[in-house]
């Protein structure tokens, strides 16, 4: 076995329950092979941080993980279900615990803040129940990222900041049990950037969630992972906690953490 590559070990955490599991995973677009061999597994509750450069496939990745993407070959599953033998409905189910924040906050530039909260709410009526007045769920979601006020507004009235603290208010209002960040603080200023970590961080304790995030920002993944992925070549290259990356001695690895 390749040591390098096996910087973690994860004896003590393979404990946990797993929520979500990559194995083997290949895409390829024509001849650009994207991922080649890539595995992963998400633990309940834990934060994992996905790093690669720009154009090494993680939004692809994320994509396949909720049947966005088809992937070529491959295993995926999501708390114990594959995602290739689900039929539409039961995807559909599963889609609704699981979160995704998608690169660059992507709300609905012609809805209002609280027609873009009520869209998944309506996508996924069968989670919810019985729902005849939805106000009270958009403003817990929209309280929890502390924009209660802006429900009237559309995405255009807002910053980029506050933007992407109502595509994440959109995520959290079906309460997933699966969060995934596609570069949750990309292209804010590095204070806005904090607070969206802080906000990320007091969701995961409030609702006891398990995340995904993929991310370019090594200040996003020093504070917030538990554990980071490197993706390089399609591979998951290598994997441990900040500190132990940090230490590492490969070329590669260590080309993340230089300024
Ligand atoms: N639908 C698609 N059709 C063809 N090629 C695609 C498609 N989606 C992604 N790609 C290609 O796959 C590669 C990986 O793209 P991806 O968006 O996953 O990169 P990324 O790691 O998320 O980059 P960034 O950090 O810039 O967001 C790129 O070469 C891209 O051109
Ligand atoms: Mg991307």
């Amino acid at each position: 076995m390749d040591a390098k590559k096996d910087i973690a070990p994860q004896t003590e955490k393979d404990q946990r329950e797993i929520v979500l599991e990559v194995k083997n995973l290949y895409k390829s677009f024509g001849e650009n092979k994207v991922l080649n061999g890539f595995n992963m597994t998400l633990y309940k509750g834990e934060n994992l941080v996905v790093m690669g450069k720009s154009g090494s496939g993680k939004s692809v990745m994320i994509k396949c993980l909720v049947g966005l993407i088809q992937p070529d070959k491959g295993y995926i599953s999501v708390m114990g279900k594959e995602i290739k033998l689900l039929e539409r409905e039961s995807l559909d189910a599963l889609r609704s615990d699981i979160g995704f924040l998608f690169q660059g906050s992507a709300l609905y530039d012609s809805m209002t803040v609280r027609e873009n909260l009520e869209f998944p709410m309506r996508r996924h009526k069968k989670k919810l129940g019985n729902v005849t007045d939805t106000e009270p769920w958009v403003l817990e979601a929209l309280e929890n990222v502390g924009l209660a006020h802006t429900l009237d507004l559309m995405p255009a009235e807002l910053s980029g900041g506050m933007q992407r603290r109502v595509a994440l208010a959109r995520t959290l209002i079906l309460k997933p049990k699966i969060i995934l960040y596609d570069e949750p603080t990309s292209g804010l200023d590095p204070i806005t950037s904090k607070e969206i970590i802080e906000l990320m961080r007091n969701i995961q304790k409030k609702y006891d969630t398990s995340s995904l995030i993929i991310t370019h920002d090594m200040d996003c993944a020093r504070v917030i992972s538990e554990r980071m992925v490197l993706l390089v070549n399609g591979t998951n290259y290598a994997q441990g906690t900040y500190n132990e990356l940090v230490q590492s001695k490969d070329p590669k690895v260590e080309a993340f953490f230089k300024k």
